[in-house]
């Protein structure tokens, strides 16, 4: 399906649609990325397209989430390809600022959400969950959106966001969206242009051992167990260096005190293939 899409890159002028459009009474729906989209955020779309009548896709690769040593100025970009596919997925409107329309002078506010930022990847990226809660709070601030879908490949992401949400009372509604997976499993992610073919291949053994701590779950195998092998298979591959691997249960991101069945938990996993870190995750529960 080819409809028009506008592009736009200033605030004012989104603010214009956006109070047409809420003057019409549409339900408006964000899908909020980085770009460089790949089938996982063309899913977001679908997603929206179920709840919404207008779409705001937003690509901005945002620079405060990012630490000082990681990828900002090499993170993948392509806004003519972004563009064709968004329009091709029924995005109304795509927000592409500049990083000088978004933050002009230093931005001295900043929004921090306690507790499920502190394990997983907020205890490797420090700071990263506060560059996206501030951006998340901005977007929604610029188009008010109803709804807004965001990937579970991302599930702390989500968690903080969630909590954001509820905590300072945001009219919108989070709706998570399923991990969209290559045929041989690999999670879809924007870094994924990073790999070699030899990491491509090694970084199997993250989706591979999800499913198999699915299995050992199954079987009835304690969680200390599951971790220990998870830590077993992934470190069989040469070019895998562990970040974390994780067992907590979701979504408050606390640890698991008691196996009680029916608990609803994340197996979490971060894991470096020469210079890219991949994350990848199972959220399930305990049986
Ligand atoms: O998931 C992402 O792509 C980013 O963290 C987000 C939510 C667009 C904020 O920059």
């Amino acid at each position: 399906m080819i409809q028009t899409m506008q592009q736009i890159a200033t605030i004012a002028k989104m603010r214009t649609h956006i109070n047409e459009a809420r003057r019409q009474g549409k339900r408006i729906g964000i899908v909020p990325t980085m770009g460089f989209l790949h089938e996982g955020h063309l899913s977001l779309v679908k997603a929206a397209r179920e709840k919404c009548d207008l779409i705001v896709m937003s690509i901005f690769v945002n620079p405060l989430q990012f630490g000082p040593n990681e990828d900002f100025e090499r993170y993948p970009r392509n806004i003519e390809r972004d563009r064709e596919m968004a329009a091709s997925a029924g995005v109304d409107l795509l927000f592409t600022p500049e990083v000088s329309e978004m933050y002009p002078k230093p931005i001295l506010t900043n929004i921090s959400v306690a507790n499920v930022t502190a394990p997983l990847c907020g205890a490797s990226r420090p700071g990263h969950f506060d560059g996206v809660a501030t951006v998340v709070t901005k977007l929604f601030q610029i188009v008010q959106p109803d709804y807004a879908f965001f990937g579970q490949k991302d599930a702390q992401q989500v968690a903080v966001i969630t909590q954001m949400v509820h905590d300072l009372s945001m009219p919108v509604q989070i709706v998570p969206c399923p991990i969209i997976r290559e045929a041989d499993g690999l999670a879809m992610s924007s870094r994924n242009v990073y790999l070699s073919q030899e990491e491509r291949t090694q970084a199997l053994v993250l989706s591979q051992s999800l499913k198999l701590a699915e299995t050992w779950l199954d079987e009835g195998i304690a969680l200390v167990e599951i971790k220990d092998r998870l830590i077993q298979k992934i470190t069989e591959m040469p070019l895998a260096s562990i970040d974390y691997v994780e067992i907590l249960r979701f979504p408050n991101l606390e640890p698991v005190e008691q196996e009680v069945a029916g608990q609803a938990i994340i197996i979490a996993l971060a894991v470096k293939f020469g210079k890219t870190r991949l994350i990848d995750n199972l959220i399930t529960e305990i049986r």
